[in-house]
This record gives C-alpha cells, structure tokens and sequence, in this order.
C-alpha cells in the first residue's frame, strides 16, 4: 500500500515537471511565424502604418542579437512619398522604407554586416507578426550610399546596409506566395 502510493506520487510529480516544460519550451505561434512568412510584392497596398505599430517594429530590430552587444545599426524611417519612390519606384501611398545602415562602406566590416542582418530580419519577421507585408532590399544600396546619404539624414559615417519596405497588403495565402525553398536533405550535413 505504502508503495503504491509512493508510485502515484512519483508519476504525479513526473506529470507536473514534463506539463510544467511542455508549456515552457513550445510557442508553436513564433515557429510558425518563421515558417509562413514571404516578400510581398504585387499584394501592397495603400493604407497607414500606425505610428505605434512603427515603434513596435523597430523595437524588434533593436532586440537582435549583435556582436559583443555592440548593436552598431540605426534605422532611418522614410514615410516621404517623393523620396521613398526615389528608392523604391511604384509604392502605394503609406508604404514605408527601413533602412538599416551601419558605420564603414556597407561593404568591408563584416561583423556590422552580420549584425545588420539580425536587425534586418527582425524588422522584416515583427512587420509580418503585425499583419502588415514585408520584403528586405539591398538592390537599392548603391543608390542609396552614392546619392541619397545627406537626403535620407544618414548618420555621420554609416552606410545603408538593406532595407525594409512595410505596408499594408491584400491577404493572399501565404504558402503558395512564398517562393519555393531548396530540400532540407540536401542542405543539411549531420556529423
Ligand atoms: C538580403 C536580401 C536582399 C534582397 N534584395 C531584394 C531586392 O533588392 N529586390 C527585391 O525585389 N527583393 C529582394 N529580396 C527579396 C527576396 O528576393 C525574397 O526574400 C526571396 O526571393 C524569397 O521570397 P519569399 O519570401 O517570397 O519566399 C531580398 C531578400 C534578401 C534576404
């Protein structure tokens, strides 16, 4: 008797740590947010961001991990319609541009590159999160380095190293718009 309910204590605590870890370790909503993500192009639409919704979402590019913690990134916003389109031709109205630039030539310092595409990808992911489209640029970044620095109020030194473009978009499925990804069997080497 005496054992049997040593069992049922035993199994009880087994329940509650395994229960206790299971709620922990699984947050299936962030795995699948990294799952079904995709660049929209064609869906954007007009419509504003919040202000707040803008915040939040640079507050996700400033939660990357960088190097040493150096975070050497700063986000340039461009609501500006005649200087966005500049960048990017044929946004509609309330369309953003992100820019993430870095001290150096946006070309040598690969550590601040590396940190940039943390941020990057935060910024891109948080934008999706919030139910707005996204899609990451650096075709534009000779342009931008070469003609638009003083315009775009770039701090002294930096370099844009990408971009973000959000906006709002026409829901489409995200699975069949996202561009096909090459075999996990193929790209993956277990030693
Ligand atoms: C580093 C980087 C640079 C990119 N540059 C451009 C760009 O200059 N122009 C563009 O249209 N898309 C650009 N993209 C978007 C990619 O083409 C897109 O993310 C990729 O094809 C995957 O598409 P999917 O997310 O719809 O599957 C870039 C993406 C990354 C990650």
């Amino acid at each position: 008797m005496k054992r049997a309910s040593l069992l049922v204590l035993i199994m009880g605590l087994l329940l509650f740590v395994l229960g206790g870890l299971e709620a922990q370790e699984v947050n299936q909503e962030a795995y699948d947010n990294l799952i079904t993500h995709y660049a929209a192009r064609n869906n954007f639409t007009a419509g504003t961001i919040s202000r707040g919704d803008i915040e939040k979402i640079l507050t996700a590019g400033l939660r990357a991990p960088s190097a040493s913690n150096r975070q050497p990134w700063h986000f340039t916003v461009v609501q500006n319609r005649d200087l966005s389109g500049r960048i990017v031709p044929n946004m509609p109205e309330g369309n953003i541009l992100i820019v993430i630039s870095a001290s150096g030539d946006g070309k040598t310092n690969a550590r601040e590159i590396l940190d940039c595409g943390l941020a990057t990808e935060n910024i891109y992911l948080a934008a999706q999160s919030l139910g707005y489209g996204s899609r990451i640029y650096t075709g534009p970044m000779d342009t931008i380095n070469n003609r638009f620095k003083t315009e775009l109020g770039l701090p002294s030194g930096h370099s844009a190293v990408a971009l973000v473009r959000v906006g709002r978009v026409e829901k489409i499925d995200a699975t069949s718009a996202a561009s096909s990804r090459k075999n996990l069997n193929d790209m993956v080497t277990y030693k």
